[in-house]
């Protein structure tokens, strides 16, 4: 069968925050693509929960606690990564602090920016796997709201521009992307989105909030060779949600043209 994608069989990826919801799912759809995963995360046992469900489903992986915005931490999970899997061709980076975790105005943003920029630069002292592609977690948040937590806004953004700093540079050779994410049901999000009803997907044409699966696929496609002349996207994983907006809806619910079918 064609294979669209164009990985090879056993391609090493790293994942960081492998161990939860968005990192997970492209952990876990990396291994059913055949790419062996080395699933980074702050927490030891979801890495490690992660990495056995892959192994449970056929796949290989290796599991490493790390803090993705440690420089010595980073150093430590990259020399395990390459003794396991030899170079590696492949970053997602999706390890990121949560917008309410309370954080400082610059440690909200540095923790951000280092969870992607530290990863990158010790992946470059690394043997060279003869191609480099990276995809980075910003979100929506970063260019489009300007509410909300400030640090997070500006963190999300810094992460797209880091990632342009790459994909125009290209060190190492990096085809570099970000995803954009609007509302993805994760657990870091569920109890927020459940709390609100459907406040977060109400407007959105697709009618339902994101998933991690959405973003894991949009997330493989932009690694693949299939994405090889892609390089310096935004790419907005939104269903859409930029075309409209809950006054919209509620104007068009009102005069009966809603598109009431679409949700
Ligand atoms: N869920 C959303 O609605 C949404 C929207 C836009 C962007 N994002 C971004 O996507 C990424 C993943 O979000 P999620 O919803 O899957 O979150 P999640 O909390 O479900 O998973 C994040 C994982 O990253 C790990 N992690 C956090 N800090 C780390 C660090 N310093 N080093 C290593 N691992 C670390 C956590 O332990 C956790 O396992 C984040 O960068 C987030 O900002 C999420």
């Amino acid at each position: 069968m064609f294979n669209f994608l164009g990985f090879n069989e056993g391609v090493p990826i790293v994942v960081t925050g492998a161990g939860s919801g968005i990192g997970e799912a492209i952990a876990l759809t990396a291994a059913k693509l055949g790419l062996r995963v080395s699933a980074w995360d702050l927490v030891e046992a979801a890495a490690k929960r992660t990495a056995d469900a892959i192994a449970a489903a056929g796949g290989e992986a290796r599991a490493i606690g790390v803090d993705a915005a440690n420089r010595s931490a980073v150093v430590e999970a990259w020399r395990q990564t390459t003794e396991a899997f030899g170079p590696v061709g492949c970053l997602a980076a999706a390890a990121g602090p949560p917008s309410f975790s309370g954080r400082e105005f610059m440690d909200g943003v540095t923790t951000a920016i280092d969870c992607v920029r530290l990863p990158t630069e010790v992946w470059l002292e690394q043997p060279d796997a003869g191609s480099r592609a990276a995809v980075y977690l910003s979100s929506v948040q970063g260019p489009r709201y300007g509410a909300g937590v400030p640090w997070y806004t500006v963190a999300k953004s810094a992460v797209d521009a880091y990632m342009r700093s790459l994909a125009g540079m290209r060190p190492g050779g990096i085809r570099a992307n970000a995803i954009l994410p609007d509302w993805i049901y994760t657990p870091r999000t569920e109890q927020y989105v459940n709390a609100t009803g459907g406040l977060a997907w109400e407007a959105n044409p697709m009618g339902r909030i994101g998933v991690a699966q959405d973003v894991a696929s949009a997330a493989l496609f932009l690694l693949s060779p299939a994405a090889q002349y892609l390089n310096g996207l935004s790419l907005e994983v939104d269903g859409g949600s930029k075309l409209r907006s809950l006054a919209w809806l509620r104007m068009h619910d009102a005069s009966g043209s809603g598109p009431k079918s679409a949700r």
